[in-house]
Order: structure tokens, then C-alpha cells, then sequence
């Protein structure tokens, strides 16, 4: 299996990673560039295929997961750091975040007494909840940057993927009227019935009407997911790749990562790729200085878990320095440059002699090229990269978040 090799191979790891049951447990947060993340499970409709931790709205369940969320907010800040402590942004995900209404502003309020955001404010919208209401609710937050989940601009494949409301240019168009520094559309591609044509309609679609930035996610099939209709296979995905790498050329957007393609001198938006964390809400992950951490996959266990005066984290996963700089490398070649230099900043110590034989042995491969102190992933990199993702979230999120959703206390999860 591709993913035990990489362990063994480049995590110098025999045994499989392990997350086990830590109620209560806090990783060291005594790291730099650490960005923050706050999770909002709740939803007005449960797309089929949308694997996230999330629960159907309910506005008295919302109104209690906030006030606890507020409380962990306090509680991890005040047990992990003195004064206050500076963090490089804050990102809002869910679910539909903006279900939390005038709530964001409190949300935002209290996350500014304990930092200093020095970077941008990004949060996630779904089109449905585009309103003059909600874009007031998002800017007296002070967010700056905002994600519309569109998935596409068609109906058909809408309907295909199993989502109802229809209407994604309006939303589009209303944002781009105000002034966010990104305006990030998401597509998936892979959509049963999807050509190459549509797709690269829905990108144009997107640039047309005001997208800085567009996020492309291959369509997956999760195994815990409804979906009626099954993902397009990995050549059918290949051509896909293949015309957004084309259509991306010819509408002036540069590509930022595997999936991400964005407008020249556009500020980046990004949800994932951070050298630290620290999460907030059900579900939220966090790294710090050698754990990464979950918290409870449960609304009610993390409402009850918070008033019981407990940090939320239902399980870690130990990070030695190995695991470390590998995930580092993961995040780093997805965003297609490997830099010796921000290797040694973050960790004082030698990409080449952590890494090299494996970096020489992918330049060889024609998977990457060097420029000066920076390794650079090749078309051909890119494209084995957007294999080993894909395959990574099978093996790993999906086992891992189907199990704790499942059973949010469990004693532990091993990844092999
Ligand atoms: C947390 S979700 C959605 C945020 C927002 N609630 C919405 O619906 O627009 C973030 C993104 O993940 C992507 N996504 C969700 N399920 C997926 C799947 N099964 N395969 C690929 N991408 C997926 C979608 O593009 C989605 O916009
Ligand atoms: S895609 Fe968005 S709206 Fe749909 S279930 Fe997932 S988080 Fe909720």
C-alpha cells in the first residue's frame, strides 16, 4: 500500500500512526506562525456528498455550541499563553459558519482578546447564504476574505451531486460587489457526466463574475458519504486536471497550488496550508510543537466536555520531529515549492539532510526540479501529487473521521 511505503520510506516510521483517546489534552502552542481555526458543524441541508463534521441547524443547539465555543476559546487561551499572543490568520470553516449570524462578531470579539491577527480573516460561505444581512454580519466580524462553495455553476451536475438550490452567479456577483481582498469559488471536478467543456465554463463562469481565486477539489467518494452517483475515474479526472491547468492559462490565473488557481497580485486564500494551528469547535484539529490533536466529533460531547471546565481534544497523535517535517513536506508540496530555507527557519535544521535523498530521488523521477535553494514540483510532480492526495484522504481522513464520528471517545485509530 502506497501509504505504508511513504511511512517507512520517508517517516522512517515501522509502527502506524496512532491516535489515542487525551481528554483534556493541550499541545505546547509555544510555535511559530500559528493560525487559528474555528468550526461551525451546523448546516441548513446536508449535501450527500460533503464529508465534514456537521449537523442539521437548530437554532437553540447553535445557540449553546456557541457559548461553549466562546468558553474554549477562553479556556485554551488562558491555560496556553500568558499575555497576548500573535497569530498569522483566522479562517472560519464548517458546515456553513455564517448560520452563526450576529454571533460571528462575538466569536471574532473574543478570539481578539487573546491575539493579534496579524494576516487575513477568511470564512466559508455557501451561496445560499448570500444576503445583505449575512455580508454585514461577515464585514462587523471583520473577515477580509470569503470561500463561496459553488461545486458548479450547472444545475444538472448540482442535481447530480445532490444539492437542491440552484442559484450560484447571483451570490457570486453580490460578493464581488463589496470589497474582499479574495473572493475564493469552489468547483469540484469529477462529477458524473461532467466534460472538460463544462468545467472550464464553470472556471470562466467564475472569473466572469468576480472570483480572485479558484479552488478545484477532485471529486471523492467518501465511505460513510451518500452519494447516489459515483465519482468519474482517475483518467476521466486526468482530462479534467488537464483543461483547468488550460482554461486557467487563458483567463490569467496562476497556479497556487495542486488545486488552487488565483488572478496575477491577488492576495492567497487558504484554509489548510499552516506550519501551526490551533483549533476551535467539534472537530477542530490543532499542531503545536510535537502533537496534533482532534477535538470530540460530537456536538453534545463537546458542549458537555467545555462546560465541564475540560479542554474539548478527544484524541492526539504524537509528532516526533520525523512526522514533523514530513507533514511540513506534504503541505509544502501541495502548494508546489519545497524551500530549504523556510525548512530551517521553522525547524533549525537541514532540509537536504532530512530529506535529500528522497528530494534527489523525486528530481530524478522527473517529479521535481531545483531553482537555487528551492525544490519545485514538475507538471508531472503536480500530477502525483494530485494522485497521493487523493489516496492519502481515503486511507487517513476518511477512516479517521468515519471512525469519530461514529464513535467520538474512542480509545484510539491506527493509520497505517
Ligand atoms: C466545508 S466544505 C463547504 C463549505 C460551505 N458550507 C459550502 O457548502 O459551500 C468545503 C469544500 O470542500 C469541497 N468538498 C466537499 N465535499 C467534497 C467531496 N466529496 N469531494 C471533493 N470536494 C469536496 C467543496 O468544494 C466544498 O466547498
Ligand atoms: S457542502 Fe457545505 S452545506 Fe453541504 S453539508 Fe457540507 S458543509 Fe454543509
Amino acid at each position: 500500500m502506497l501509504t505504508t511505503a511513504l511511512r517507512l520510506v520517508l517517516g522512517h516510521q515501522l509502527k502506524p500512526f496512532v491516535f489515542e483517546k487525551s481528554i483534556d489534552f493541550l499541545p505546547n502552542f509555544d510555535v511559530p506562525n500559528l493560525g487559528a481555526y474555528v468550526h461551525i458543524p451546523f448546516c441548513e441541508t446536508l449535501c450527500p456528498f460533503c464529508p465534514y463534521y456537521k449537523v442539521q441547524y437548530e437554532s437553540s443547539l447553535i445557540s449553546r455550541y456557541i457559548d461553549a465555543l466562546l468558553d474554549e476559546i477562553t479556556l485554551v487561551s488562558e491555560r496556553s499563553f500568558s499575555g497576548k499572543r500573535e497569530i498569522t490568520s483566522v479562517y472560519f470553516g464548517g458546515g456553513s459558519p455564517a448560520l452563526a449570524g450576529d454571533h460571528l462578531e462575538r466569536i471574532t470579539t473574543r478570539l481578539k482578546k487573546y491575539y493579534c491577527i496579524a494576516g487575513n480573516m477568511g470564512i466559508e460561505l455557501h451561496p445560499r447564504d448570500i444576503s445583505m444581512e449575512t455580508i454585514g454580519n461577515v464585514k462587523n466580524a471583520d473577515f477580509d476574505m470569503v470561500s463561496l462553495g459553488v461545486q458548479s455553476f450547472s444545475p444538472e451536475l448540482l442535481r447530480i451531486l445532490g444539492r437542491t438550490d440552484e442559484d450560484t452567479v447571483a451570490p457570486l456577483k453580490t460578493l464581488s460587489a463589496e470589497s474582499f481582498e479574495a473572493i475564493d469559488v469552489d468547483l469540484i471536478f469529477g462529477i458524473p457526466t461532467q466534460t472538460a467543456e463544462i468545467l472550464k465554463s464553470d472556471f470562466l463562469t467564475a472569473v466572469e463574475n468576480g472570483a480572485t481565486q479558484i479552488s478545484t477539489y477532485p471529486f471523492i467518494d467518501f465511505s460513510y458519504a451518500d452519494n447516489k452517483n459515483k465519482p468519474l475515474n482517475g483518467k476521466e479526472k486526468k482530462v479534467l486536471l488537464d483543461a483547468l491547468l488550460e482554461v486557467a492559462d487563458k483567463a490569467g490565473f496562476e497556479r497556487t497550488s495542486v488545486w488552487t488557481f488565483a488572478g496575477k497580485d491577488t492576495p492567497r486564500y487558504s484554509s489548510i496550508t499552516r506550519d501551526n494551528f490551533i483549533g476551535f469547535g467539534s472537530s477542530a484539529t490543532s499542531l503545536g510543537l510535537g502533537d496534533f490533536k482532534t477535538n470530540v466529533f460530537s456536538v453534545g460531547e463537546y458542549i458537555k466536555s467545555v462546560k465541564s471546565g475540560k479542554v474539548p481534544t478527544a484524541h492526539r497523535m504524537d509528532f516526533n520531529t520525523r512526522t514533523r517535517g514530513l507533514y511540513w513536506l506534504f503541505w509544502n508540496s501541495y502548494n508546489g515549492d519545497i524551500s530549504a530555507e523556510a525548512y530551517s527557519d521553522l525547524f533549525g535544521r537541514s532540509l537536504t539532510k532530512d530529506f535529500g535523498t528522497s528530494l534527489l530521488l523525486g528530481r530524478t523521477l522527473g517529479l521535481l526540479k531545483t531553482d537555487g535553494n528551492i525544490w519545485r514540483l514538475t507538471a508531472k510532480g503536480i500530477y502525483a501529487f494530485h494522485i497521493v492526495e487523493q489516496i492519502y484522504t481515503h486511507q487517513y481522513i476518511d477512516k479517521t473521521w468515519g471512525i469519530a464520528m461514529n464513535d467520538p471517545w474512542i480509545d484510539r485509530i491506527l493509520l497505517y
